[in-house]
C-alpha cells in the first residue's frame, strides 16, 4: 500500500476508529483523489493535513468510501427466489424438527439505508400471513460500519428511486407517503434491528448483540466488491462460522465465494442468482 493511502487510513482508524486496511486499494486512491479534488487540498499531504484538523472532513472521507447505494429488492430476481424458495425452505425444516421453539435467524452484514433488511422483514412477514400455521419468531439484524446510513435506516424514508421496486400491493401495504417520501411501516421496522458493525473487525466475530452467529441466512450484497481481495478468504471464514449448518449466504450480483471457499465450504444453490449454501469441507481425518 502507498504509504500516504497508509497514513491517512491510520489517522481515521485512530481517530475513528473505522479500519479501512482491507480496502482494494484502486477504490481507495480514486476516493481520496476525489476528496482531495473537493477539498481543494491539491495533493495527499495537504488533504492528510487538512483531515488532521478538520472531523467533518473524516466523516466525509468516511461516506465517500463506504459507497452506500442500495434500492428495496435489489436483483428483483434473488428477492423472488429467497421468498418463493430459500425462506419456505428454511422455515419448514424448522417448523417440522422442532423440538423446541426455533427462531429464525437472519443478518443483513452491509445494509446501508435498510432497504435490504427491509426487503427481508416484508418478504417473511408475507410469507407468515400466507403460512400462519408455519409462523415461528425472527430476529432480523442489520449492521453497516458507517454510523449516518444506519441513523438514516432507523428513520426509515425513502425516495421514490429506493422503492422502485417495489410491488404495488407491497408499497401501499407496508409504506405511507407524504410529499414524495415513502415511509416503511412500524411493523417492519420492528422487525429489525440495527446496529455499527465493521464486518472486517477482527475482535468480534458477529455483532454485540446477534453473539451466538447461528444464522439461517446472511445477506453480504455489494460489500467484498469493495475489499481488496487478499482478504476474502477473513471475511468468507467469519460468514461460514456465523451460519447455521446448512444456512445460506447471500451475495451481490457481481460476487462469489472466494476460491478457497467455493464448492468446498459454501455449495451454489442457483446459478441464477449468487445463492449459496454453507457445507463442511470433506475430511479423511475420521
Ligand atoms: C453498496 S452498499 C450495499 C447495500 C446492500 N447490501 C445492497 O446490496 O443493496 C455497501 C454497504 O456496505 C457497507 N460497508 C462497507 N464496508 C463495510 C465494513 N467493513 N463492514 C460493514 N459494512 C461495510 C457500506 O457502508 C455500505 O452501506
Amino acid at each position: 500500500m502507498k504509504p500516504e493511502i497508509f497514513q491517512i487510513l491510520d489517522l481515521v482508524k485512530q481517530q475513528q476508529n473505522r479500519d479501512f486496511f482491507m480496502y482494494s486499494e484502486t477504490l481507495l486512491e480514486k476516493q481520496i483523489l476525489s476528496r482531495i479534488n473537493e477539498t481543494r487540498t491539491q495533493d495527499f499531504l495537504n488533504y492528510f493535513e487538512f483531515l488532521k484538523k478538520n472531523v467533518k472532513e473524516i466523516e466525509n472521507f468516511i461516506n465517500a468510501l463506504t459507497i452506500n447505494f442500495s434500492r428495496f429488492f435489489r436483483n428483483s430476481f434473488t428477492f423472488e427466489y429467497l421468498g418463493k424458495v430459500i425462506l419456505p425452505q428454511i422455515i419448514s425444516q424448522k417448523v417440522s424438527s422442532q423440538s423446541f421453539v426455533s427462531v429464525l435467524r437472519i443478518w443483513s452484514a452491509g445494509c446501508s439505508y435498510g432497504e435490504e433488511p427491509y426487503s427481508v422483514a416484508i418478504l417473511v412477514k408475507e410469507f407468515f400471513e400466507k403460512n400462519p400455521k408455519l409462523q415461528i419468531p425472527v430476529q432480523i439484524f442489520a449492521t453497516d460500519i458507517n454510523d449516518n446510513v444506519i441513523q438514516k435506516a432507523l428513520k426509515g424514508e425513502y425516495s421514490l428511486d429506493s422503492i422502485a421496486n417495489v410491488k404495488y400491493y407491497l408499497l401501499s401495504k407496508y409504506f405511507s407517503q407524504k410529499n414524495g417520501v415513502f415511509k416503511i411501516n412500524q411493523s417492519i421496522k420492528d422487525m429489525v434491528k440495527f446496529s455499527i458493525f465493521d464486518i472486517t473487525d477482527k475482535e468480534q466475530n458477529v455483532p454485540i448483540d446477534c453473539e451466538q452467529g447461528e444464522f439461517d441466512m446472511i445477506l453480504c450484497r455489494n460489500v467484498i466488491i469493495y475489499f481488496n481481495p487478499q482478504y476474502l478468504s477473513f471475511i468468507f471464514d467469519r460468514l461460514h462460522k456465523a451460519l447455521d449448518d446448512k444456512g445460506f449466504l447471500i451475495l451481490g450480483s457481481t460476487e462469489c465465494p472466494d476460491l478457497s471457499f467455493r464448492n468446498k465450504y459454501f455449495k451454489e444453490n442457483s446459478h441464477l442468482c449468487k445463492v449459496y449454501q454453507k457445507m463442511f469441507p470433506f475430511t479423511n481425518n475420521l
